[in-house]
């Protein structure tokens, strides 16, 4: 068990047990193919009316792409992220296609295709950071992101390197142990 394998109080799958947000990344390309499969699993996620509201701007490390979003984050993810291998702008299409109604569901539908490509990534050993520090103008200016589609989070892919390969100030964070409440303090028996 390593210090960021989550300490359950009941048995769940590795792949959730394992997964954590790390800020340590080598700077390694992810092979297209590779990326491929992380899209592919997003696809799959369910949602409401199977409208499929999730945008992915994305970047492989190395190009003009990447730099663009790179520069759409705040700086302290800037610190980080730009050692990933694949930056990425999450986003939603908040309007149903059927009826241009507000579709509510957009958001939560965009998560749970984000958590799929998470857990698919998991599987292959490549890390997935989400991030709520970014300019999302700043996103649909430098990445001409159409008005009908809102970006959400920004995400880094990429494989866990060790913590001494992040500045001092961060360090910390990779080493210390996952938290989380405990499940009778978010769960209601009715
Ligand atoms: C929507 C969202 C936004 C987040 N924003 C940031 C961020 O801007 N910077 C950061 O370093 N981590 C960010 N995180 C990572 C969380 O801090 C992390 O998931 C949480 O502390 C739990 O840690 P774990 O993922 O390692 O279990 C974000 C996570 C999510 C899901």
């Amino acid at each position: 068990m390593g210090i960021k394998t989550a300490r359950t109080d009941h048995h769940i799958t590795s792949l959730l047990q394992e997964r954590w947000s790390p800020r340590s990344f080598w700077e390694k390309p992810l092979a297209p193919e590779d990326f491929d499969r992380l899209l592919e699993a997003a696809r799959w996620a369910p949602s409401s009316f199977n409208e499929q509201p999730w945008r992915f701007y994305y970047a492989h490390r190395d190009t003009e792409g990447f730099d663009k979003i790179w520069e759409c984050l705040k700086k302290p993810n800037q610190d980080w992220a730009r050692r990933a291998s694949v930056l990425m702008i999450a986003s939603a299409h908040t309007m149903f296609g059927h009826s241009g109604k507000d579709n509510n569901h957009a958001v939560y539908d965009l998560g749970q295709s984000v958590f799929s490509m998470t857990i698919q990534a998991e599987s292959m050993g490549i890390k997935v950071h989400q991030m709520a520090g970014f300019y999302p103008d700043k996103a649909v200016e430098l990445l001409n992101i159409p008005s009908d589609i809102k970006p959400i989070t920004a995400i880094a892919i990429g494989y866990n390197g060790p913590p001494e390969r992040l500045m001092s100030n961060l360090q910390g964070k990779e080493t210390e142990a996952r938290a989380r409440m405990k499940i009778e303090e978010f769960s209601f028996r009715v």
